[in-house]
């Protein structure tokens, strides 16, 4: 955490743009707002996209780690603004913007009561992964029902060049936020060309998304629980013992990339309760890597397999042979 705080103090905030992000006014009607509506910020910075719903007629409530943040937003776009105390967050307020200086993971519902909408451009994608599980079950729990959410992220091929900010394809969105709400993609396109960091890393393609989330009426997000992996068999299923005790049963589909587990690896998942007992979903790997073991094990399994049967049919010849030359000697 203090080392976001750090970039701010070193004006290392490359993500920051000058003007209001082109997909936030494109797509802002699918937030169905009205005048006055009030819109939350998550991990907002000092956001000009903040500018512009201010000037759509909308109030925005920001949170931000950063001070120095705020104090550039407010600085910067000639805003007088006041500074109390809530809870453990500084609030930064003007007319129609409010700013929460502190921890977004400490926001309660009660901070987000008038919250009909989000929107979330550089935020999400700027956590790694076991902190984006955190961040979507912490939105669903403080916004209210029906609220909408606009979501940019981008997707590249992680391996070439590493975040943040982090790539998120549409499977992971689905696997963070389809449980909670009602999800769409409205756009998506390769943006390789507006892109020179990723260029000279030589990375194939940087995917740009824009996804529209309606929370849900009338159902709840299973709870996020963590655990080790205590057996996982060729069969592609297993058992996980929870930080709460509790054994969950593990089948291949409900794993992140449908990838294999290894015995003792720590993961995160969603505690579900079905008619055969405790049940994982959603499972992935505790501190960041999507995948646990897979296709190279399942490669290696093949390899023996087949080793095996090439086995079995020398032997096959040798007998036969053996055989033949008895009868016929
Ligand atoms: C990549 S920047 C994006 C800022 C903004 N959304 C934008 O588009 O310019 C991420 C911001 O999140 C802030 N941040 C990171 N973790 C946070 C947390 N747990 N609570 C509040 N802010 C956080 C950082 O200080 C940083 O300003």
């Amino acid at each position: 955490m203090s080392n976001r705080i750090q970039r701010w103090k070193e004006n290392k905030i490359g993500w920051h743009r000058n003007k209001p992000n082109s997909k936030l006014i494109e797509f802002i009607n699918c937030l169905h707002l009205e005048q006055g509506d009030q819109v939350f910020v998550p991990l907002c910075g000092k956001s000009i996209d903040m500018m512009y719903l201010l000037d759509q007629g909308y109030r925005v409530l920001g949170v931000e780690l950063s001070t120095l943040a705020a104090e550039q937003f407010f600085v910067e776009n000639k805003i007088e603004y006041s500074i109390h105390q809530s809870g453990e967050f500084s609030v930064y307020s003007a007319n129609n913007i409010q700013m929460y200086c502190g921890d977004y993971f400490k926001l309660k519902p009660e901070d987000l009561k008038s919250v009909v909408a989000v929107y979330d451009r550089a935020s999400l994608i700027a956590l790694p992964l076991e902190l984006r599980v955190k961040y979507a079950s912490h939105l669903y729990s403080i916004i209210t029902k029906g609220c909408r959410v606009l979501l940019l992220t981008l997707n590249y091929p992680q391996s070439q060049i590493s975040g943040p900010p982090f790539a998120v394809n549409k499977e992971e969105v689905w696997s963070l936020y389809e449980e909670g709400f009602e999800c769409q993609q409205l756009a998506c396109f390769n943006d390789i060309e507006n892109e020179p960091k990723f260029q000279r890393a030589n990375v194939d393609f940087i995917e740009k998304a824009t996804y529209c989330l309606r929370k849900k009426v009338g159902e709840k997000m299973a709870k996020k629980i963590k655990g080790v992996v205590a057996q996982f068999g060729t069969k592609g299923y297993g058992f996980i013992t929870g930080d709460d005790g509790e054994k969950y049963f593990v089948h291949q589909k409900n794993i992140f990339n449908k990838s294999r587990l290894k015995a003792n690896t720590r993961v995160v998942f969603n505690a579900e309760e079905s008619d055969k007992g405790l049940v994982a979903t959603n499972v992935v790997l505790e501190g960041g890597s999507k995948a646990a073991s897979s296709s190279s094990n399942g490669s290696s399994n093949g390899m023996i397999k087949f080793a095996i049967t090439i086995l079995f049919i020398a032997q096959a010849v040798v007998i036969y042979k053996v055989f033949f030359a008895s009868v016929v000697g």
